[in-house]
């Protein structure tokens, strides 16, 4: 089979990691940076140009879409897709995903758990806003934050209107989140490929910290889930319509929360602590789907 891999960085562990899996169950594959594929259509007829080769002959496609860029990554996941190419992400899925706010309403619409969550546009009833939200401390978030950038523990009422008077004059729209004290700074990564549950590891926070993300020097370790999580992991997966997902949770007394559903889940931290080899279960992944000719 012929993969194309779109990533923006050959070196980067997780594009490095997919390579080498699909070298090693005998593909050919290549990588190419979605940001610099040109889109060509015309009647009947849709082609992808990179560096001024037709990009042709390849059966599936892995899109690797960083957050900066997924408006252009959906684009070109698109063309594939409609080119006949088996994608390992939907690009429409990915769409939603990206977005904080999009992904918790479908989440919590389809009786999947969530922190409580409320957003605001008006700018004069912050205190409304925040009161509807629950006791302090509370949680502010970037609608399309990542990495734990734009997730803010606010402590006091005072401090959480200002920082919400300061994003919505940078018209930065936030998620007001209850906060889930409970968790004591960990959650837990669900790696899923193809509606299966492929690897498992909890995050902790550094001292001192309640954002977990391995970016801000949490430290992670294998963990097994109940099957209330296995099950609320794998429908939050299904719902948003991603086959390949790292779905990101929080223990609380109400159950296990899921905070989102990354559609380009990093490979490092996951395959490093549970040595599982999650690239080759996406090669696999592939074999089962695409088109051979
Ligand atoms: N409501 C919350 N209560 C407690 N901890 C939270 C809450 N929301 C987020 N966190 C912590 O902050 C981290 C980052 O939040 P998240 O919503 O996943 O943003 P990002 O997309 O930047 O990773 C989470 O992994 C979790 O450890
Ligand atoms: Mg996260």
């Amino acid at each position: 089979m012929n993969i194309l891999v779109l990533s923006r960085n050959p070196a980067l562990y997780s594009t490095q990691s997919i390579v080498d899996a699909a070298r090693r169950r005998g593909h050919y594959v290549r990588v190419i940076d979605h940001m610099y594929c040109d889109l060509v259509l015309d009647k009947g007829k849709l082609e992808v140009y990179y560096e001024n080769e037709r990009i042709e002959g390849y059966h599936a496609v892995i899109p690797r879409i960083g957050n900066a860029a997924t408006s252009y990554g959906a684009a070109v996941v698109r063309q594939f897709e409609l080119m006949g190419l088996f994608s390992t992400l939907n690009h429409e899925a990915l769409l939603r995903a990206r977005n904080k706010i999009s992904s918790l309403q479908f989440l919590a619409a389809h009786g999947i758990g969530v922190p409580k969550t409320v957003i605001s546009n008006n700018p004069y009833t912050i205190e409304d806003s925040i009161d509807l939200t629950g006791s302090m401390p509370m949680v502010i978030k970037l609608e399309n934050g990542t990495h734990g950038i734009g997730v803010i523990l606010a402590d006091k009422k005072r401090s959480a209107e200002a920082i919400i008077e300061t994003f919505q004059k940078m018209k930065q729209r936030v998620l007001l989140q209850e906060f889930i004290e409970e968790a004591k700074g960990a959650d837990i990564r669900v790696l899923i490929v193809d509606d299966k549950i492929t690897g498992i590891m909890q995050r902790q926070a550094k001292e001192g910290e309640f954002r977990s993300n391995l970016h801000r020097g949490g430290t992670s370790f294998v963990v097994r889930l109940s099957e209330e999580e296995a099950f609320a992991a794998k429908k939050a997966a299904r719902l948003m319509g991603l086959k390949v997902c790292g779905v990101d949770m929080l223990r609380s007394k109400k159950g296990p929360l899921i905070l989102e559903v990354n559609a380009s889940p990093g490979l490092e931290g996951i395959e490093t602590t549970t040595k599982i080899d999650i690239a080759g279960k996406i090669i696999q992944f592939c074999e089962r789907n695409a088109v051979k000719t």
